[in-house]
């Protein structure tokens, strides 16, 4: 599994980094964060509203574009070890220089810098996906949104709010995803992971967005799934992510399956690893394992994926290529 050709649409970068990096800057920075991590080394979060506590924290520890070219360095040399060859990831402003749009380009050079680096050295392409988060308010994400557009074109290709699915609503944050829709961005928003069917309906009423992170909870409204093989929206299910928050009890308990099985486009991501103690080879190998999902499958996520990725028609054709896919 390790080896197969990947595409992965869903993975925070702050999410993604190892906690020995962020030990590591922690120390350089005299910054205590010893609380977040458990007795084996990794992050320690009892649920998801205290999971997001702890992202933050370790992420209080990134404070400049270097430290932010050293994170894409260690995230993609881990994807490209899991056979990952696109990869899309959500870059929050918030974190780039508090919204500030001069500072956002710096720590946008940088990440775009280390980026280049690890593609020339491990073959893995990667692209940006602005993320307001949520729970810091509409105002803020109007400000991160203003960033996106700002450098909305072949690097960032798209908007998609991220958090605490919990807080606001989303027609609170329609001014927001207009901004980035006029400047070309593509669109999508977590909907559906803790807020059921209702959030994924009002993701597309309010934000138009053309694929949903999560989405999975759609399931409990089969009206609701058939909307979405109908219309094709994409969903990006982490089911690593879903079990170890506690949504599902077990990889056999996950809807993934049965989305797929009645339409819904399925692509398969990690979200924020290294919390959830998985990879993207882990990922496929339990979805093997509790499905019975052969290559065959696998390669159809992938092409799925591709056909999904925001990024221009000749990186995809790259990409296609690579999976032995006709892009037809
Ligand atoms: N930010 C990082 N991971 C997230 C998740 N699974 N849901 C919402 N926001 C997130
Ligand atoms: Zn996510």
């Amino acid at each position: 599994m390790r080896d197969l050709p990947k595409v992965e649409l869903h993975l925070h970068l702050e999410g993604a980094a190892p906690p020995e990096l962020i030990r590591q800057m922690a120390v350089e920075k005299s910054v205590d964060i010893s609380g977040i991590f458990g007795p084996d080394g990794g992050y320690a979060y009892r649920d998801f509203w205290h999971f997001l506590q702890v992202y933050e924290a370790a992420t209080s520890v990134l404070q400049s574009p270097e430290d932010y070219a050293r994170l894409t360095t260690a995230v993609l040399e881990a994807c490209a070890e899991n056979g990952v060859i696109y990869c899309e990831s959500f870059i929050s402003p918030d974190f780039c220089g508090g919204r500030d749009l001069s500072a956002w380009r710096d720590y946008l050079h940088a990440i775009r810098e280390a980026a280049d680096a690890a593609e020339r050295r491990h073959g893995i392409t990667l692209r940006g996906i602005v993320t307001p988060i949520r729970h810091f308010g509409p105002d803020a994400a109007r400000e991160a949104a203003l960033c996106a557009a700002e450098t909305a074109g072949d690097w960032i290709v798209g908007l998609g709010i991220g958090g605490d699915e919990k807080a606001g609503h989303f027609k609170d944050f329609e001014y927001a995803f207009d901004m980035a829709r006029e400047a070309y961005l593509r669109l999508t928003a977590h909907a559906g992971e803790w807020g059921g069917p209702q959030s994924v309906r009002d993701a597309l009423t309010h934000l138009r967005v053309e694929r949903i992170g999560h989405g999975v909870r759609a399931i409990e409204d089969l009206a609701l799934v058939d909307e979405l093989a109908e219309n094709g929206t994409v969903l990006e299910v982490c089911p690593g992510s879903n079990v170890a928050l506690g949504l599902y009890p077990d990889w056999r308990a996950h809807p993934i399956d049965r989305l797929r099985e009645r339409g819904v486009k399925v692509t398969v991501s990690t979200d924020d690893p290294p919390f959830f103690h998985t990879t993207m080879t882990q990922e496929y190998n339990r979805l093997a394992d509790a499905f019975g999902w052969d290559e065959a499958v696998f390669t159809d996520l992938n092409t799925v994926a591709a056909k999904a990725a925001f990024c221009d028609e000749e990186t995809r054709a790259k990409i296609l290529k690579r999976l032995e896919v006709p892009d037809a």
